[in-house]
């Protein structure tokens, strides 16, 4: 009897180890890299460039007002930008017509 005790709780500990390691892994191939930092409070990275023909781009020229898909910054006090926002994967081609709607 006490060995039968012994191997149900040996089995359990082994479980109750697992259990942490499971999530651990799950959590790192289920969450979107946005809710991701959303959820930590980091700043979201840019899916496009950052520069135009080597200089920085007017950030504020599309994300002042929230124009052509571009989300309106929640803080547009914060000027510099590029301290903060790094660049992501590149998803979005800003210099394509459609997008393409920076005033210089
Ligand atoms: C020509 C317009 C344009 C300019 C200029 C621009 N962006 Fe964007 N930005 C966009 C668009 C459009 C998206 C949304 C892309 C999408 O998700 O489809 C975006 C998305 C982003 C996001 C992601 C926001 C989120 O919630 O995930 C960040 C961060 C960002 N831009 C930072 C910058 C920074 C920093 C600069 C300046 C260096 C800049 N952008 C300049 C159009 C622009
Ligand atoms: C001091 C750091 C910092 C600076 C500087 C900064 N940001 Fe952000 N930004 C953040 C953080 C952190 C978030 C995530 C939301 C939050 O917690 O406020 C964010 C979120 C955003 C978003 C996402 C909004 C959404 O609804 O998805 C956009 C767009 C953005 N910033 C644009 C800008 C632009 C454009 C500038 C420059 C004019 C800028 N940020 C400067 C830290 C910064």
């Amino acid at each position: 009897m006490k060995r039968i005790i012994k191997a149900a709780l040996i089995t359990a500990t082994g479980v109750l180890l697992a259990l942490p390691l499971a999530a651990w892994g799950s959590e790192e191939d289920g969450v979107t890299e946005k809710e991701v930092s959303s959820a930590e409070g980091t700043p979201p990275e840019a899916p496009h460039s950052l520069t135009k023909g080597g200089e920085l781009r007017n950030c504020l020229a599309c994300h002042g007002e929230g124009i052509n898909g571009a989300p309106q910054t929640p803080h547009p006090e914060r000027l510099t930008c590029t301290q903060c926002h790094g660049q992501g994967e590149i998803r979005v081609d800003l210099d394509k017509p459609s997008k393409g709607t920076e005033k210089k």
